[in-house]
């Protein structure tokens, strides 16, 4: 028998009220809340030329993949209005009606554009950059655009979401630990704070997608299954740089920076995949018919055999350097 599918803009107004002690307790108030300019020097005071010198000090401490990660993390996160315009596109997502939701993407926007905002000032100031170049390599990216496969369907939304600000917390994480090791710890600042801000959004949309299981587990575990057998895109899939390098070329080459340096590794993203198993509690959940307890199955023996991909190792990297980094001041 087929299921009785719940439309999704139904689920969505009943759970309109109920995010909103979610948004309460995780939604920062902006005046209190951290800015760029928090973390960069302030050219209306007194010693601005020191703090950029020494900014421009760490740029030769600091490896080649480091820099060549910091700067594909940036590009990322200033693709943002692609990001903005997939999320807000979802069934029961109505900016018109202004709700909970849209309340909180808007929101979730704001902080994000914090982001790309601060990385990029570090980057100018640092002098390692050229800058022209990876303004090209953003611009493609937002003209490029990206289809995560999440239709406009809630459930695989934010899904997404979930995975997609766990994943994003682990590389600006792990950058900030590099970074302190590299001694340049305003930079460890700087990631760490976007760290902790990616954590919070991964709270809130695990916690959306735990009250969509309470209302239709059945719906919602279809929708989990079907994103995880497509595989979670990563947002800057697209990436490439100028001169006519293909789509997607520049992405390959920074994974591998990334992947090298320990930033985010394909066992990242089997980790990441467990524990949103565990998050929504997917072995015990209850309630599911016959379609959704095949789709639990599935969901459930795809990390092991993601893994065992992952233990293969991958293939020799390539000697590619990116026109993104001046070699005079970045090491190998
Ligand atoms: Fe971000
Ligand atoms: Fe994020």
């Amino acid at each position: 028998m087929s299921r009785r599918e719940i439309p999704r803009a139904e689920v969505m107004r009943a759970l309109d009220g109920k995010i909103l002690p979610i948004l309460d307790k995780y939604t920062a108030d902006i005046e209190a809340n951290w800015q760029p300019s928090d973390f960069l020097p302030d050219f209306g005071a007194e010693g601005w030329e020191e703090q950029v010198r020494e900014i421009r000090g760490h740029a030769a401490e600091m490896s080649y993949d480091l820099w060549v990660t910091l700067i594909g993390d940036t590009i990322t996160e200033e693709a943002l209005p692609t990001y903005e315009a997939w999320v807000i596109n979802a069934d029961g997502i109505d900016q018109i009606e202004a709700n909970n939701w849209s309340k909180w993407l808007r929101s979730w926007t704001a902080e994000e554009n914090r982001h790309g905002d601060l990385l990029h000032k570090y980057l100018f100031l640092s002098g390692a950059v050229d800058m022209r170049e990876m303004e090209v390599t953003t611009q493609h990216l937002i003209n490029d655009g990206f289809d995560p496969g999440i239709d406009h369907d809630p459930y695989k939304n934010f899904i997404y979401t979930s995975f997609q600000e766990i994943a994003t917390n682990v590389s600006h994480r792990r950058t900030a630990t590099l970074s302190k090791k590299a001694g340049n710890n305003a930079l460890a600042k700087i990631c760490g704070v976007i760290a902790s801000d990616e954590m919070r959004h991964a709270t809130v949309y695990i916690s959306f997608i735990k009250l969509m299981f309470e209302i239709d587990p059945s719906g919602v575990m279809s929708a989990f299954n079907d994103m995880m057998r497509r595989g979670i895109t990563m947002p800057a899939h697209f990436m490439r740089e100028s001169g006519g390098a293909p789509q997607g070329e520049a992405f390959i080459h920074f994974a591998d920076c990334a992947q090298d340096l320990g930033v985010y590794t394909a066992h990242d993203y089997v980790d990441i995949y467990n524990r949103l198993l565990k998050e929504w509690n997917i072995e015990g959940m209850t309630g599911l018919d016959d379609e959704a307890e095949k789709a639990r199955d599935q969901v459930m023996k795809r990390p092991q055999l993601i893994k065992r991909i992952a233990d293969r190792g991958r293939k020799p990297r390539s000697d590619h350097r990116f026109k993104w980094v001046h070699e005079r001041l970045a090491q190998r």
